[in-house]
């Protein structure tokens, strides 16, 4: 059931020149988390800034009651979360959205641009929970974009791609050498971020007959399927991302 709460912030530690990861503390909803599920944040204290801006949850402690996101910094809203300091207070509504799905003892990768990596530490810890054989491929312009990757190795061998080459292979994350090679023989890929390369992905797993789910990050405003603004054309009508999403399974999609 989704909770409309008012938590306080843990910690707000930047990962690096645009990119930093909050910590709230004080959740009652941390036992309904699912990686794929998302929050809305209320961004306070802006004068032009009225709606919730959406997160997918970066990880959460049932115990400690604390619920994290990785947030990346490229407008109004995300720079004044930024701003946070430690004991203030944040309003979020949460959890929202469905979840990826999670098979056993299967072969799968879980490929990640931008701010798209997020929900992937949770979904990470429980693939490899069921048993699952897991490889996770992230890209990004450069270096500096390569996050969280000794947490992903703690689930399964890591790969990386940048723009420029400063980390991993050159190129884009679909150009990864690991499409051509012959072990690309996946029962299963997960992708999220810019819609260029989940689409470029998605055709692959396309092509090669494999299963594949892509959470998106459409605009939304009011996070829970009153303002329709975050429609997605599907071959089952328009469906709404922050309710019926934002995991869909790209044969579903109309890209
Ligand atoms: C389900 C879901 C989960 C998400 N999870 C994360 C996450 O874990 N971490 C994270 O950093 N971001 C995530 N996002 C994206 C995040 O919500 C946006 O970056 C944020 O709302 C931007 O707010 P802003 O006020 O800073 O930007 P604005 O000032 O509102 O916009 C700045 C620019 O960014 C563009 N923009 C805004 N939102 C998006 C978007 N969703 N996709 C593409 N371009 C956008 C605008 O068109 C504008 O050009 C998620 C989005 C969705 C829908
Ligand atoms: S964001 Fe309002 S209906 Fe989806």
């Amino acid at each position: 059931m989704k909770r409309i709460e008012d938590l306080t912030v843990k910690d707000l530690r930047w990962l690096n020149s645009n990119s930093f990861v909050l910590e709230l503390s004080g959740s009652k909803a941390t036992r309904d988390i699912r990686p794929g599920n998302f929050a809305e944040i209320r961004i306070d204290n802006h004068p032009d800034v009225f709606l919730r801006r959406p997160f997918s949850y970066l990880d959460y402690n049932k115990e400690e009651k604390t619920v994290s996101f990785f947030v990346k910094a490229i407008g109004k809203g995300t720079h004044k979360l930024g701003t946070l300091k430690k004991g203030e207070t944040v309003n979020i509504i949460h959890p929202l959205g469905n979840s990826f799905s999670i098979p056993e003892n299967k072969k799968v990768l879980i490929t990640g641009g931008g701010s798209g990596i997020a929900p992937f530490i949770m979904l990470g810890r429980e693939l490899k929970e069921k048993g699952n054989e897991i490889h996770i491929l992230t890209g990004g312009r450069t270096s500096e974009d390569i996050l969280f990757t000794d947490e992903f190795r703690k689930y399964g061998e890591v790969s990386c791609t940048t723009e420029d080459g400063s980390l991993g292979e050159k190129g884009l994350l679909t150009q990864h050498s690991i499409f051509s090679g012959k072990a690309f023989d996946y029962d299963l890929i997960y992708t999220c971020g810019p819609d260029g390369m989940m689409k470029a992905v998605a055709s692959i797993a396309k092509e090669r007959s494999i299963d594949c789910e892509a959470s998106l990050e459409n605009l939304m405003a009011c996070g829970f399927g009153v303002c329709l603004c975050c429609i997605q054309e599907t071959t089952e009508g328009n469906k709404c991302v922050c309710t019926e999403g934002p995991v869909f399974n790209i044969n579903e999609l109309k890209w």
